[in-house]
């Protein structure tokens, strides 16, 4: 039996915080102990890790993730391996990523193509949602099965006509059939009939920098498109997980949901938290490094997701992470801003923005956990195996320095991408020492993981939060 002892720190979990020793056991932890009490001095181990002065917290659940994705005939920058070796390095240890059904093409097609991109090279742990791209009377019959082998939840687009979108209809017969298989339909709000309108119009006018991607996808189209889905998910009696929340009128649709009691749950992103228009209006085609759908919003807009975050309104923080490189890819979209490859760079970055989110009064050390841990592992069917520290639960857990200062910077991160979206953002906080399933995978600021040690994780149906 391996035996690793982690003694001297705070433990921080969604419901508690406790100064407590803990015991890890092949890869499970197997006791926590108030540190100094005689069960922990009794505890002998192969390895000690002093965590004084130190947060212990679970290792973060990323839900939302897209390494290799095929996009804007190109492929997001991060692979698998590098992708989750980020993550390690910022105190993730679970991603979801979301495996793509292209139009014509099985949901199993799809599904294979991404378990074998991943397998063999994760530095974490890894489990899969399902993008449904063509809902037909087969793929309908799949998601039952896939229900089955452990991914249990599918993502659907209102946007992106062509190439991910699903007609009412479409979007109507999955999540009739989600309420009967268990799995959890998680929508990309966005009126993308409309916004192709606007793209068409803001083109042939000659606005075509970035930041004209942000002034079409249109606030009103997101809160239409999420009052749209509820609406939808109200009449298939199918609970309904909003992706990428941006807007607080989307909130508001949310939140007037919850109030009703319907199972409506919603996901924010630290780029909607920390970042807004202003990025996407930086000159000299800058603003490219910046876009992403949901688009960032005026600054005004984070007050409402910051509130939706602590009232539960909105119950994830989930990177979206989906990079593409300033030099050769977001290049694409020189002279015509619908030309850019959507998506954001932050796997890495996620806990310690959220951290700083507890500096500056946002949210608390448990509601920290609680978003970017628990949250994320109950919704989607990994709690508590994943998210927190309590008896049983797989060692994945981080030494974090809550005093220590970093500068976010893309010329010290390890994700696989040319520029960092939060580039000398001073933040408080950083990742010293992670354990996935007991295995050290960094160690005191060095990387000691290895690709093929994550592994692919089944889910079991979604547990619903109120
Ligand atoms: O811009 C984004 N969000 N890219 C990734 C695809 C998606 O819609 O999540
Ligand atoms: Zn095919
Ligand atoms: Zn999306
Ligand atoms: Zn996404």
């Amino acid at each position: 039996m391996n035996r690793t002892v982690v003694r001297g720190g705070l433990v921080i979990t969604a419901s508690e915080e406790t100064h407590a020793d803990v015991l890890i056991e092949d890869g499970r932890i197997a006791a926590l102990a108030s540190h100094g009490s005689s069960a922990a001095g009794a505890w002998t181990a192969d390895r000690t890790i002093d965590a004084t002065g130190k947060y212990v917290i679970p290792g973060g659940v990323d839900a939302h993730t897209h390494m290799e994705l095929p996009f804007g005939g190109t492929f997001a920058s991060d692979t698998f391996e590098t992708g989750t070796r980020a993550a390690a390095w910022g105190g993730t240890t679970t991603i979801i990523d979301f495996a793509v059904q292209s139009v014509g093409h099985s949901v199993r097609e799809g599904l294979d193509a991404w378990y074998a991109k991943a397998d063999g090279k994760c530095a974490v742990d890894y489990g899969f949602h399902m993008i449904l791209s063509d809902v037909n009377e087969h793929s309908l019959k799949e998601m039952d099965l896939l229900v089955g082998e452990g991914i249990t939840s599918f993502k659907l687009f209102m946007a992106y006509p062509g190439v991910f979108y699903s007609d009412d209809g479409q979007i109507l017969r999955a999540m009739q059939r989600s309420a009967r298989n268990g799995g959890l339909i998680m929508m990309h709000a966005e009126n993308g009939i409309a916004i192709d309108v606007l793209v068409e119009q803001a083109l042939a006018e000659g606005r075509t920098d970035p930041r004209y991607h942000g002034e079409v996808r249109k606030v009103l189209l997101e809160a239409e498109a999420t009052h749209r889905a509820i609406q939808l998910a109200r009449v298939a009696d199918a609970p309904l997980y909003v992706v990428h929340v941006s807007a607080e009128e989307a909130v508001a649709e949310i939140a007037a949901a919850r109030d009703k009691g319907l199972n409506v749950f919603g996901e924010t992103c630290p780029q909607y938290l920390f970042l807004s228009t202003d990025n996407l209006a930086e000159p000299d085609f800058e603003g490219a490094k910046y876009v992403c759908s949901t688009p960032l919003r005026p600054r005004e807009h984070q007050a409402a997701l910051w509130r939706g975050l602590r009232t539960n309104d909105l119950q994830v923080v989930s990177t979206d992470h989906c990079p593409f490189c300033f030099s050769g890819q977001k290049d694409l979209g020189r002279g015509d801003f619908s030309k850019i490859p959507n998506g954001l760079p932050g796997v890495e970055n996620r806990m310690d923005l959220l951290h700083q989110a507890v500096v500056d009064g946002h949210i608390s050390r448990r509601r920290w956990i609680e978003i970017a841990c628990a949250s994320p592992a109950r919704m989607f069917g990994l709690y508590p195996k994943k998210g927190t520290i309590a008896p049983g639960a797989d060692a994945d857990v981080v030494i974090y320095d809550p005093h220590a200062e970093q500068t976010l910077s893309a010329a010290t991160h390890h994700m696989n991408v040319d520029y960092s979206a939060y580039e000398g953002k001073r933040v408080t906080g950083q990742v010293e020492t992670v354990l996935s399933r007991g295995e050290l995978v960094i160690h005191e600021r060095q990387f000691t993981g290895r690709a093929g040690h994550g592994s692919y994780t089944p889910r079991s149906t979604c547990q619903n939060l109120n």
